[in-house]
């Protein structure tokens, strides 16, 4: 998957599109090519145009720092040797990225601006992928910590982290299968 793949479909790049858990560790896609990524997710559709998101750019001192911290969490858990084991493969990733959402009080309003900035996401991710990019979509609990908080600088109260992304090079694409889609379309009189 290091080809470009810009001469695909919408719907090969659609259904092609796969989540990368073994990216190659170098090299890392061009910074500006992230960028661009991140100009065209904030195309997603956004009721009242609040424009929630915030995208870090994930520097290699705080992706230590991150990697550091989850580490500490699985020592907890699961022991010093599995601490080190994801240690290890969190430090070979590539490239880094973390997205946030502005919280709201109005439960509605936090709703919808998480499901437009999981459009983002996907204008991201599909974007990238036309590139030959691949990502990875991390919600464990390193990313729930106030510590993670403090590592990216972001204030809990007033946002909330939507994701921790890994993007580069796949060194292998997974096969996954969706379902028949009748099981899922049910047409109304
Ligand atoms: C909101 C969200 C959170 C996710 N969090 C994780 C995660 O923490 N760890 C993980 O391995 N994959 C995570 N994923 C990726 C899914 O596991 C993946 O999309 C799913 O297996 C389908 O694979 P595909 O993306 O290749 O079609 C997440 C995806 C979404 C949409």
């Amino acid at each position: 998957m290091s080809e470009r793949t810009s001469d695909k479909s919408i719907e090969e790049l659609i259904s092609g599109r796969r989540t990368i858990y073994a990216f190659k560790s170098s090299p890392v896609p061009p910074l500006e090519e992230i960028k661009q990524a991140i100009n065209l997710a904030r195309w997603a559709p956004n009721h009242y145009l609040t424009e929630p998101w915030h995208f870090y750019l994930v520097g290699p001192k705080t992706a230590k720092a991150i990697a550091q911290l989850n580490a500490e969490l699985v020592g907890v858990k699961h022991g010093e040797k599995a601490a080190q084991i994801k240690l290890e493969r969190w430090s070979k990733m590539p490239g880094w990225l973390v997205l946030t959402c502005n919280k709201s009080d109005d439960p509605v309003r936090a709703q919808e601006d998480y499901a437009a900035c999981c459009c983002a996401v996907q204008n991201l991710m599909l974007y990238l992928w036309s590139l030959g990019i691949g990502v990875k979509w991390n919600t464990g609990d390193v990313i729930q910590e106030s510590k993670f908080y403090d590592l990216i600088w972001v204030d809990p109260d007033a946002e909330t982290v939507v994701g921790l992304f890994w993007y580069g090079y796949a060194e292998e694409v997974p096969n996954k299968a969706r379902k028949q889609v009748d099981r899922f379309l049910i047409e109304l009189p």
